[in-house]
């Protein structure tokens, strides 16, 4: 590997964040990237505090070792469970010109031009419902006018997508399932966060049972937007980002599924390479 070879990590549990790195791809296309995709290991959604922590701080710890200078968190529940203790723990003492971002607060951001009613839904995996971050950082950027959210934890939804069973029966049953259940909670709502960058994945089948006027908020190009201006803020950190517009895939699972999902859900030849994490 070249000196100078400092590409911009992006990581997931699984196949999710290509949702993100896809809009990344398409944006900012100039930047050399490494996607990481713990596969062996997933679901995380259903994972405690301590195991997020430990799986991702290895998964960020190998992209480092890598040359990136810059992660991107690619999944809530890694950003809901892991990135503050990363930010705050890890970065200072061991690599502090190192940065790993999340996916929160960009999307959060999003929420008060987006939202006309003042209710939101926040749908997750069950870590990130339970750590409560959507309600916690959307109460901070809107102390004025309080927006109201209702979240609900969706845990078929990971493994169906893992699994390439998006077009199947079972897809739209709990699909449906959980949608009724968030709007039971909340008719007023008028914007869903898709709190799992597997979600998009869904999008079709989650369109057919949303009540006409719902928006979605989908994270890739959010946090594709929120990157680009980290970067112009940061020149420090975007000189240090190689471009050459290099694209390398990781699984911890076996190469041969992660390319075949790789090439349908980027549209695009997707060639990984084995990983071992821990
Ligand atoms: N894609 C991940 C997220 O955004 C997590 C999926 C999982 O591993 O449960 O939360």
């Amino acid at each position: 590997m070249s000196d100078n070879y400092q590409p911009i990590g992006v990581f997931d549990s699984g196949y999710g964040g290509l949702t993100i790195f896809k809009e990344l791809l398409r944006q900012l296309p100039q930047y050399d990237y490494i996607y990481l995709g713990d596969n062996a290991r997933n679901p995380y959604g259903t994972r405690s505090f301590e195991v997020v922590y430990e799986y991702t701080w290895q998964a960020v710890s190998y992209l480092f070792a890598q040359g990136c200078q810059l992660v991107v968190l690619a999944c809530n529940t890694a950003s809901a469970k892991a990135l503050r203790n990363i930010q705050q723990k890890e970065l200072p003492g061991s690599f502090p010109d190192r940065r790993v971002l999340g996916v929160i607060r960009p999307s959060v951001e999003m929420i008060p031009e987006m939202t006309k009613t003042g209710h939101v839904g926040v749908l997750g995996t069950k870590g990130t419902v339970v750590s409560e971050s959507y309600p916690m950082e959307i109460a901070k950027i809107s102390p004025k006018s309080p927006i109201s959210v209702v979240q609900e934890a969706c845990p078929m939804w990971v493994p169906i997508v893992e699994n390439n069973l998006i077009e199947s029966p079972g897809a739209a049953f709990f699909v449906e399932q959980n949608l009724t259940s968030l709007f039971a909670k909340d008719p007023l709502i008028d914007t869903i966060i898709l709190g799992c960058t597997h979600y998009p994945l869904l999008t079709k089948v989650i369109r057919k049972f949303l009540p006409e006027g719902v928006r979605l908020l989908d994270q890739g190009p959010v946090v594709a937007d929120k990157l680009e201006d980290y970067l112009y803020r940061h020149p420090e950190m975007e000189l240090r980002c190689s471009k050459s517009g290099r694209c390398d895939y990781y699984t911890t699972e076996s190469t041969q599924n992660f390319d075949l999902l790789g090439n349908l859900f980027m549209g695009s030849e997707v060639k990984s390479q084995h990983v071992k994490l821990g």
